[in-house]
């Protein structure tokens, strides 16, 4: 059975310090101009709800949900949208929201179908960059966190669909 274990990593202070800077330098980099912030589901939804709350500049905000097949372990995998955005983002700033950026393939996928759409910017925030684990060259603009290594649950982020609920991250080791 279950052997799980996690470790506490991120507390829901330091989440909350972060998620207020970021939003600082959106309200900053973003003042008078029309903003679009899309929420890629399930994993960022709480870090999104907590940053828009801080995002002063009247943004609309948007949700899609990508499918990505093939084991994250193989290089090529395919991605697709499972729920598309419902916004027209013609001359749009936009500003995706992600949880973790890993590989890349899945930001990779996502930013290039945005763009195609006649944004007039796009940028990425995510909470936690693993920056050393990309396989495809994804930059991430505003990151919450860097992390090298270890897989991580809570505040939005799953293990099979658990731990989402809670309002810390922490390490899960099996
Ligand atoms: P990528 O396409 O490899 O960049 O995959 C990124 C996706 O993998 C994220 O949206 C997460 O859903 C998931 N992911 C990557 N690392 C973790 C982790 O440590 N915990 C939970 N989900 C993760
Ligand atoms: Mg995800």
């Amino acid at each position: 059975m279950s052997a799980e274990k996690l470790d506490l990593l991120y507390s829901r202070e330091r989440i909350e310090t972060r998620v207020r800077e970021i939003a600082a330098r959106i309200n900053a980099e973003y003042v008078g101009q029309e903003l679009v912030m899309v929420c890629v589901l399930k994993g960022a939804f709480m870090f999104f709800a907590d940053l828009v709350k801080h995002v002063t500049v009247g943004p609309v905000l948007d949700f899609v949900r990508i499918a990505s097949y093939g084991k994250a372990t193989e290089s090529a995998r395919a991605v697709s949208f499972s729920k598309d955005l419902e916004t027209d983002l013609q001359g749009k700033h936009v500003l995706v929201v992600e949880d973790v950026v890993d590989t890349g393939y899945s930001m990779d996928f996502l930013l290039n179908q945005l763009a195609g759409r006649g944004t007039k910017s796009i940028r990425l925030a995510a909470l936690v960059d693993k920056k050393e684990r990309r396989e495809v060259e994804v930059t991430v603009d505003y990151a919450g966190f860097d992390l090298s290594e270890g897989f991580i649950v809570g505040y939005g982020l799953d293990y099979a669909e658990r731990y989402r609920e809670l309002p810390a991250i922490y390490v899960l080791t099996l």
